[in-house]
């Protein structure tokens, strides 16, 4: 068997680490929000999903406590987490919610967080006004216009792909062939990295992600950083192509808006961000479109219904599950107060199946207005990569689906391993045949 789950699984909490945990206040506003029904039982957070696209069983209590209730971190902290939709988009557009990770009670999920939080964090660790100065040299290359311009590109890498897989196939094992070097070639390009690279990056990034230990961890980001240091400087020396990256060292590093070290850590979040997370929704979209042949029958039917399936797949997936926040001033959330130092996290797999919002929210469904989901985030720091991530999505699906007709899996559904719940959601592994 390898690291990681496969169904079912039991519920399952990281063990403390007292080495790596940085000291926490726990939240002071202790009684039950009113309206709201408190889990009798502190419950855990995160935990690992018992089936690859439904949020964890164990967080069955805190999807009947909206808005808001309360969680145990690995190491035995309470904090605050986010359940209802209107809450949550409230939450995530208020200004006294800090994203910034080095003040005392950060919420830190895993001690493998805990051993990078101090490192210097470009964009996800900001808050205005110095998130906004990062964040407007990136949108002119991440808006709609600029991902629809890049379908040519993306459609070419998809067909070349798949193209490699039925020349090599079947069975193909679909993460390594196709779920993670789409999107992994499609950010190279973007940026301006060598794809001759992608061996090492993409295994950092794994292990950053979800290292075995901190340390791995810590290792995983310093090389990660030396790799994209030394990019840079070969960029400045004219010595590389054309791409994101390029354009801000001739640009911005250049006319000194941003120094060669925030310019790395820019890099390394739009590298890890750029492939890892588009990667998981390919593998887990094409898994849970497997498993709903029914609506798999009605996208294959009607195309045009493409985009919608997407986006439903983003709400009903929510593969980044847990967004982190601390406030800085005492917020009201229909008679709960959270106080000023509290910790506070966002369950997207929650916040998604609001009753209140999507009806029958367990079911894929690709006729709702799933749009209003939380699963790019909201507010200041939703998804930059967005628009690239449906593009590639929209894409990757259509074409995989479209050529191979009789795509199936290539091992019984529940023998498939799927991530732990403490990192992004997504297949380990995903054997397929046709
Ligand atoms: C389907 C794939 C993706 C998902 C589910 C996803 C999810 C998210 C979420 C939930 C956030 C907000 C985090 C928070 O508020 O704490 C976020 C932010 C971000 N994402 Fe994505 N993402 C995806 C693809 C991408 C891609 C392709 C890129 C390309 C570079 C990207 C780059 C970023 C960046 C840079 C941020 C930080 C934005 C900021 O702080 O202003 N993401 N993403």
């Amino acid at each position: 068997m390898k690291i990681g789950t496969t169904h079912p699984s039991s519920a399952r909490s990281s063990m403390p680490d007292p080495t790596t945990a940085p000291p926490q206040t726990a939240p002071t506003g202790t009684s039950a929000p009113a309206g709201t029904t408190a889990p009798a039982e502190p419950v855990a957070f995160p935990q690992d999903r018992s089936c690859p696209y439904h949020p964890p069983t164990g967080y069955d209590a805190l999807r009947a406590a909206r808005p808001l209730t309360r969680v145990t971190l690995y190491d035995g902290r309470p904090t605050w987490i986010v359940t209802g939709h209107a809450a949550a988009r409230a939450l995530l557009a208020d200004p006294r919610l800090s994203s910034d990770r080095t003040h005392d009670g950060f919420p830190v999920t895993t001690p493998r967080f805990a051993a990078v939080r101090d490192r210097r964090t470009a964009l996800l660790g900001l808050d205005d006004p110095e998130h906004r100065t990062q964040r407007r040299m990136l949108v002119p290359s991440f808006t709609l216009k600029r991902a629809t311009a890049l379908r040519p590109d993306i459609q070419r890498i998809v067909d070349g792909l798949l193209d490699t897989m039925i020349a090599q196939g079947p069975p193909a094992e679909l993460v390594a062939s196709f779920a993670l070097p789409v999107p992994s070639m499609v950010i190279c390009a973007l940026l301006g990295v060598p794809y001759a690279d992608h061996e090492f990056f993409e295994a950092e990034s794994r292990r950053l992600l979800r290292g075995p230990t901190a340390a791995d961890t810590q290792a995983a980001r310093d090389r990660l950083e030396a790799y994209l240091g030394d990019l840079i400087d070969r960029k400045q020396k004219g010595e590389t192509g054309e791409g994101v990256l390029d354009d801000l060292v001739r640009g911005q590093l250049r006319d000194g808006e941003i120094d060669r070290a925030d310019l790395i850590a820019l890099a390394v979040i739009l590298l890890v961000a750029g492939h890892e997370t588009t990667a998981n929704m390919i593998s887990l979209g094409t898994y849970t479109l497997l498993q709903h042949p029914d609506r798999l029958a009605e996208l294959r039917a009607d195309p045009a219904l493409l985009p919608a399936a997407v986006e439903e797949l983003m709400r009903m997936l929510s593969i980044a599950d847990g967004l982190l926040r601390l406030a800085t001033e005492d917020i009201e959330v229909e008679g709960t107060t959270i106080r000023a130092g509290d910790g506070v996290l966002f369950s997207t797999s929650v916040i998604n199946r609001d009753e209140d919002v999507y009806a029958d929210p367990d079911t894929l469904d690709f006729h709702r207005p799933a749009r209003h989901h939380v699963a790019f985030g909201f507010g200041i720091h939703q998804c930059l990569g967005q628009n690239l991530a449906r593009t590639e999505l929209e894409i990757a699906l259509g074409t995989l689906f479209d050529r191979l007709p009789t795509l199936r899996l290539a091992a019984e559904p529940e023998e498939i391993p799927f991530k732990p719940g403490d990192t992004i959601q997504g297949m380990l592994e995903l054997p397929v045949t046709w």
